[in-house]
């Protein structure tokens, strides 16, 4: 069976490269979806990329992927401070899920330092820019392989 991955970008994250360079940086959500598909591709998994600037589109998603996905990578933007749908979703769905920010939200403003995700994810991964989502593919796949035995 192949491992599959759903990479989940949440609201304005459709606007990486042009958004606040100097905090995002100037890779474009095409170029890190590019990149992360072949890095699936050399590790032997499958990873579907998805981006929504909706909460209930997200939540669609994730109870989707219940039925297909071995884990998710999932960049709620900022959702992640205020959602305790999305937190109940991922808690309901039972999926593994990684959060990342390409971002260190707890270098930055007060009200980024709280994630509603982070209780209800397998990790979180915070300021390595683009390598952030990189790491957590390689970690998913890992633990999905070590599933399988
Ligand atoms: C972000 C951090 C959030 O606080 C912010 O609202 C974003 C991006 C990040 O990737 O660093 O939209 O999730």
């Amino acid at each position: 069976m192949n491992i599959k991955i759903l990479l989940l970008n949440g609201p304005n994250l459709n606007l990486l490269g042009e958004r606040e360079p100097g905090i995002y940086g100037a890779t474009t959500l095409a170029d890190l979806e590019s990149a992360l598909q072949s890095q699936a591709h050399a590790l032997g998994a499958e990873l579907s990329c998805q981006q929504s600037n909706h909460e209930g589109q997200l939540i669609d998603w994730l109870h989707e992927a219940r039925s297909w996905a071995q884990g998710v990578i999932f960049n709620p933007g900022a959702y992640t401070h205020t959602s305790i749908a999305l937190a109940d979703a991922i808690k309901a769905t039972g999926l593994t899920v990684i959060e990342v920010h390409l971002s260190n939200i707890y270098q930055r403003e007060a009200f980024r330092h709280h994630s509603m995700i982070a209780p209800v994810a397998w990790g979180q991964i915070s300021g390595l820019g683009p390598e952030g989502y990189a790491l957590a593919l390689r970690a998913l796949v890992k633990r999905a392989e070590s599933q399988l035995v």
